[in-house]
């Protein structure tokens, strides 16, 4: 019987997290504040507590995951590494198809290897109350689950109103873990009552969740809550880079030398950037690899939308982040992935899509259900909607080697499950979902909303 999991030990763990702004061939522009003029580091404050900050402008390779952080991830980590040999197997490849399944933590996705050191540092830093927002629930939930672990800190998180009617249990999920969750656009924030005044319906979108967190978060009169992100800042997605750190010591254990194909879902980019980022230091210095970011049709940031200057937020609370953006006035529609429904993308991974060390692709949502059920009736596990992205993409280049006849070994990351997004599914299998396709006057339009903005230099060196 040929092996199906690649295991380490606790003590095979990574003890740094990578920083490819370290490597980047071309330098990342610095986010600009109200004035037009890059942000200092202090200018975040209200917002960041001090450590976080220093980590988000850091340019060191390596930074050193502190020893409780580390006693907190092994409660599910090293994640395993998977050779979906049945997946291989119905689609008569010859590929060697690999996934590191990160919807082993309690949370059921990647997040809580950032919520946990996010919460550790504002902990440190004094911090009482943590704010933040949510899509599809992931993201709220592995910080409220950071936040019991570490004890003392106060978790409040604005949830997409779309994915707090469909997915009432991860609400709950939070609140086992002692958060509060509200719906996003409330009438707790400006910024909430203000799209409700405009759009009394509105699904809600990431962008509107994001200015409602940062805004309970500044407004506090205490001075004791902070903000927190579960995605695009460069500070987060390093904390996920213990991802792809893994997999390389277990792709090595499963005698493979390096993957030719490696592949992710983005929505901020954090999932992606924790597999991929660590081979892309591999790629940056010489290796051979396709590295490929998939995002949904109805959401196209990083086939669509131009590299630009742009808020994170609906309300442009955010300082200007260099990244490709739909325009922060943009809400996509109420798919299914609602962490992918993002109108901009971290800056480190906009960098390395303008670079060319990275491609994007996009793919309509049935096309991603369709993908997700043949995986769930192959290899068990029944995929988060954002994860069968990467799924549609993988089966796509599965065949595409079957065609050319090579063993191409394929690496993906299987982000989360999708036990808590079975509305969805049913309405799958009823029917009920049509794929979205955004108009080129609708992008026109709220790319328009952004044309007064400060343009960044798209900087590339030309190598790939
Ligand atoms: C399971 C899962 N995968 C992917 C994503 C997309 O986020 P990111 O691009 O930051 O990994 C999310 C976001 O909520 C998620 O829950």
């Amino acid at each position: 019987m040929s092996d199906v999991k690649f295991l380490l030990d606790e003590k095979d763990m990574p003890r740094q997290w990578y920083n490819l702004a370290a490597d980047l061939p071309s330098p990342l522009q610095p986010p600009l504040g109200p004035d037009g003029q890059p942000v200092r580091p202090e200018m975040l404050t209200p917002v960041f507590p001090t450590n976080l900050i220093e980590q988000e402008v850091s340019r060191e390779r390596w930074i050193t995951i502190p020893d409780e952080i580390l006693q907190l991830l092994y409660l599910w980590r090293p994640s395993p590494l998977y050779r979906a040999r049945r997946l291989e197997k119905a689609l008569g490849t010859p590929a060697h198809i690999y996934y590191k399944n990160e919807a082993v933590s309690p949370a059921g996705s990647h997040k809580p290897n950032t919520a946990i050191p996010q919460a550790w540092y504002n902990k440190q830093f004094g911090i009482k109350r943590i704010c933040t927002e949510t899509g599809a629930g992931q993201w709220g939930s592995a910080l409220a689950l950071a936040c019991a672990l570490i004890g003392g800190l106060e978790c409040k998180v604005f949830m997409v109103k779309i994915s707090f009617e469909q997915k009432p249990f991860r609400r709950l999920m939070m609140e086992t873990w002692g958060a509060s969750c509200v719906a996003s656009p409330s009438n707790q924030t400006k910024a909430g009552r203000d799209v409700l005044a405009e759009h009394p319906d509105s699904p809600g979108s990431l962008g509107i969740a994001i200015s409602e967190a940062v805004e309970a978060t500044v407004t506090d009169p205490t001075g004791q809550t902070r903000y927190s992100l579960g995605s695009v800042l460069n500070h987060v997605l390093m904390h996920q880079t213990i991802i792809g750190q893994e997999a390389k010591k277990q792709l090595a254990k499963a005698g493979e030398k390096q993957p030719d194909v490696i592949i992710g879902c983005v929505g901020g980019g954090s999932n992606f950037a924790g597999l991929a980022f660590p081979f892309l230091a591999d790629k940056i210095a010489g290796a051979k690899m396709e590295v490929l970011a998939v995002e949904p049709t109805s959401c196209p940031t990083l086939t669509r939308g131009p590299f630009a200057y742009d808020h994170g937020d609906i309300a442009g609370m955010t300082p200007l982040l260099a990244m490709h953006t739909l325009g922060h006035t943009f809400v996509p529609p109420p798919i299914h992935a609602g962490g992918l429904r993002y109108h901009g993308m971290a800056p480190l991974v906009s960098q390395t899509v303008v670079e060319g060390l990275v491609k994007a692709v996009a793919y309509p949502q049935l096309k991603c259900y369709e993908s997700a059920v043949l995986f769930a009736r192959t290899e068990g596990i029944i995929p988060a909607p954002e994860t069968s992205h990467a799924i549609a993409c993988v089966i796509d280049q599965a065949n595409q080697a079957t065609q050319e006849g090579k063993q191409k070994v394929i690496l993906f990351n299987f982000s989360g499950h999708g036990l808590m997004d079975l509305t969805g599914y049913d309405n799958y299998f009823r029917g009920k979902l049509a794929d979205h396709h955004l108009e080129e006057d609708e992008l026109a339009k709220s790319l328009k909303a952004i044309s007064h903005l400060p343009k960044p230099k798209a900087q590339k060196t030309g190598k790939w």
